[in-house]
């Protein structure tokens, strides 16, 4: 199939998801994200099959080495969200093609609904198709400007990294009564806002299913349980290449750090041998050249 004929994920698609899923449970399965920052990350998410590619904020904490998403800027997910980007329009898969949502980072969305929307816009022009921003209700006056601008809006509520200092840690959310019914009315507001679906982060099991079950959005979960309608995991805790932290909702589907270290260790030990690189690994001189620059034996092609 020609890559300009590949079928998209959009927001309207994964919208419908629910719907569909509701009608017949056979035939919407729930959806899968994974976060991606580059351009390989990127074609491997697509050639894996998932639906939507999240170029997060977590670039800060993954890739920068940071010790919370606070430190990111817009311009940090616009330069990474080009590269996913440029990595699905080279990608050679047949599979539909992933739909990217580029995380609006901290303080890009919190003072003025003029740089909220500019800030959306410049995330749209790097390469994504939607924009993700952390908060509720309180957010409704950043949020339905960004929509008026006609660009599409994923909520994230629960345990939302950007509030680290204000939650006074990285904590799971809702856990009491009242906590519980503030999310339901929190997700309810922004898929009635318009929102296409809504990240549900480190929550009880049973408080995410109630969110789930109050709005007609899809709810992606991670650390929320299996009742949300659909999951997203961090590309380095999926592939083990980040193994510091292991928060109980993760897991690991290969190691991918300990392959890498294994392989960087054995290269340096073929450097330090002299064992790389060996003949056939070497451009070599035609006995013709060799012979006018007095060079003699063994240097043939
Ligand atoms: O930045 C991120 O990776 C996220 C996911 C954890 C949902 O927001």
């Amino acid at each position: 199939m020609s890559k300009s004929r590949r079928s998209s994920w959009n927001a309207p698609a994964i919208a419908a998801q629910k719907r569909r899923a509701s009608e017949d449970p056979d035939a919407a399965s729930p959806l899968v994200m994974v976060t991606a920052y580059d351009a390989p990350g990127a074609r491997m998410a697509h050639e894996a099959g998932v639906d939507l590619i999240l170029v997060g904020d977590s670039l800060a904490m993954v890739v920068l080495g940071y010790d919370d998403t606070l430190q990111v800027t817009t311009a940090d997910i616009a330069h990474h969200t080009g590269a996913v980007a440029r990595g699905l329009k080279s990608s050679d898969s047949e599979n539909r093609v992933p739909m990217v949502v580029a995380d609006l980072p901290w303080m890009a969305y919190h003072t003025d609904p003029h740089e909220a929307v500019r800030n959306a816009a410049d995330l749209i022009r790097a390469g994504a198709h939607s924009v993700k921003l952390e908060g509720g209700r309180k957010r409704l006056s950043m949020i339905e400007p960004i929509l008026d601008a006609e660009i599409p809006v994923m909520g994230h509520l629960g345990l939302t990294p950007q509030s680290v200092h204000a939650m006074g840690g990285f904590k799971v959310q809702g856990k009491e009564h009242d906590a519980a019914l503030e999310l339901v009315a929190d997700a309810k507001a922004l898929a009635a806002a318009g929102c296409f679906a809504i990240v549900l982060e480190g929550v009880p099991d049973a408080v995410a299913n109630m969110v789930t079950a109050s709005v007609d959005v899809p709810t992606i979960g991670i650390g929320a349980g299996n009742g949300t309608d659909g999951q997203v995991l961090v590309y380095h805790d999926v592939l083990g290449i980040e193994d510091r932290i292991t928060p109980k909702f993760v897991r690991r589907y290969a190691d991918v750090k300990s392959a890498s270290v294994e392989a960087l260790s054995a290269f340096a030990d073929d450097v330090r041998t002299r064992a790389f690189p060996d003949d056939s690994e070497s451009y070599h001189l035609s006995s013709d050249a060799a012979e006018t620059l007095g060079l003699y034996g063994g240097l043939g092609e």
